[in-house]
Order: C-alpha cells, then structure tokens, then sequence
C-alpha cells in the first residue's frame, strides 16, 4: 500500500454510518473514493457522498457510491482532500487542478475538514514549493494584476501545461499564480480575498480539523492548535476561516 492509499484508507476507516461526505479532486482524494467505496461494500457502510469536481464525480459513480448534487445540500459531515504543501499549523495549500472553487466552498461548509497526503508535502511555510493560485474573473484580470503588483505580490497568469493558452478552471476563470513576499499565510488568506475580481484562493487557513500523514508506511495524525480555532470564533461559535 502507497502512503497515499494509507492516508486515505485510515481517513475512510473514520467515516461514520450516515455520513455525508465531500470528496476531493486529485491522486489522493482517489485513493480515498476507493477505500470509502470497499467500506461501503464490505462493512455495509451507509453515505452520501458530493464531489467536487467532475472527475471525483465519475470516479465515484465508477466505485458504486451514492452521491447527491451540491446544489441539495443543506449539510455536509467532513470533506476529505489532498493538499499541495501542509504547513505547521495545518494551513493548506491548493489549487493546482481546475476546482478551486469547490474544493473551498466544500471545506468551509463541512463540519470537519480532514486532510490526507503524504507527509512529503509538509513544508516550512506556504508557498514554499508551488505558487500561491488566485482564481480571478477573466474581466477582471488588469485590475486584480494592479492591485497584486500594489501589494508586492508577484503574478503570473497561469497556462495550460504545454505554454499554450490560458488555463481555464472549471468555475471558468483565470489563474494568477502568485509568489507573496513574505510568510503569514493568514495574513495573506485574508489579504488575497480583498483583491477585485479575486473569486478564490489557494491558502485554506484555520479550516483543517484533522491531518492524516503517511511516511514510509507509518501513519500519524496531526491536528491544529486549540487556539487556532478559537481565536477564529464569532459570537455564534461559527468561524470565518477562508
Ligand atoms: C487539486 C488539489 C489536490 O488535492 C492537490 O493537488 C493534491 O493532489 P494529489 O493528491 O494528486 O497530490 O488541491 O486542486
């Protein structure tokens, strides 16, 4: 077994009977599909699962699970994914697919977010190894350009693999990739969000509940400080993580 599909294996053994549950896009959130379906089959697993992108979509309908579309959803139990870079205190880099959007809205509306990787992709800090992904509107790619170079922030709009056209996500946006001139990815989170014509980014800070990490066979779970939650809270005990 990889340590991918040992990430995602124990993240499916924790899935409770009845859940509904958000699946992520991307090599790891597949082997997570996989495992959840064998649960279903083999210890008669009852879920609901909603996909965030097409892909997941079809992988799942392939695996034999019942998915509901996003749009009926009024709860979602935990929403499990990959990540491109895990720092210290479980803030997440992603958005190196097409799904953005979705992968976010899943994560902010999921009682619990559970990330599952190889621990390879723990870094120092955010954007450590890849460019940080700002989703823009195409219409307003100057003025969300303007706005990042105002803030230092180096942008590069984002191609498709082979240099060609613009890369274009599944929301039908355009990507800025960006390199921020210094570390505070919760600095940054709230920042980016400010920008015009910014629809989503890449920096998940103070969403994740739950790290499960592989390496070399050996499992360990990580979760956030207390605080990390606690000094996100409203009155109403609800967050604004983004
Ligand atoms: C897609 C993502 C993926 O979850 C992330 O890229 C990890 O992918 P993989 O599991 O294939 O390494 O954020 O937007």
């Amino acid at each position: 077994m990889s340590d991918k599909q040992l990430a995602a294996q124990a993240a499916a053994d924790l899935i409770p009977t009845g859940a509904c549950v958000g699946l992520g896009t991307g090599s790891t959130a597949d082997c997570f599909i996989e495992a959840l379906a064998r649960r279903v089959q083999q210890d008669n697993l009852m879920v609901t699962v909603v996909a965030s992108s097409v892909i997941s979509q079809i992988n799942a309908e392939r695996a034999g699970l019942s998915i509901v579309g996003l749009d009926t959803l009024n709860r979602l139990d935990v929403y499990v994914d990959g990540a491109d870079e895990i720092d210290p205190d479980l803030t997440v880099l992603k958005g190196r697919g097409q799904d953005l959007v979705k992968e976010k809205l899943l994560a902010k509306a999921a009682k619990e977010f559970w990330i599952i990787a190889d621990a390879g992709k723990q870094v120092g800090f955010l954007g450590e190894n890849f460019p940080i992904a700002v989703e823009v509107m195409p219409y307003s790619l100057k003025l969300a350009r303007q706005k990042l170079a105002d803030l230092d922030v180096k942008a590069e709009l984002r191609k498709q693999p082979d240099g060609g056209n613009v890369f274009i996500t599944s929301a039908g946006n355009l990507v800025l990739d960006v390199r921020l001139p210094s570390s505070d990815a919760g600095l940054w989170a709230r920042r980016l969000a400010l920008v015009p014509g910014v629809v989503e980014h890449g920096i998940f800070h103070q969403l994740v509940n739950r790290a499960l990490l592989a390496s070399g066979g050996d499992l360990r779970t990580l979760y956030p400080e207390a605080e990390t939650f606690a000094a996100n809270s409203t009155d109403d005990g609800s967050t604004d993580g983004d």
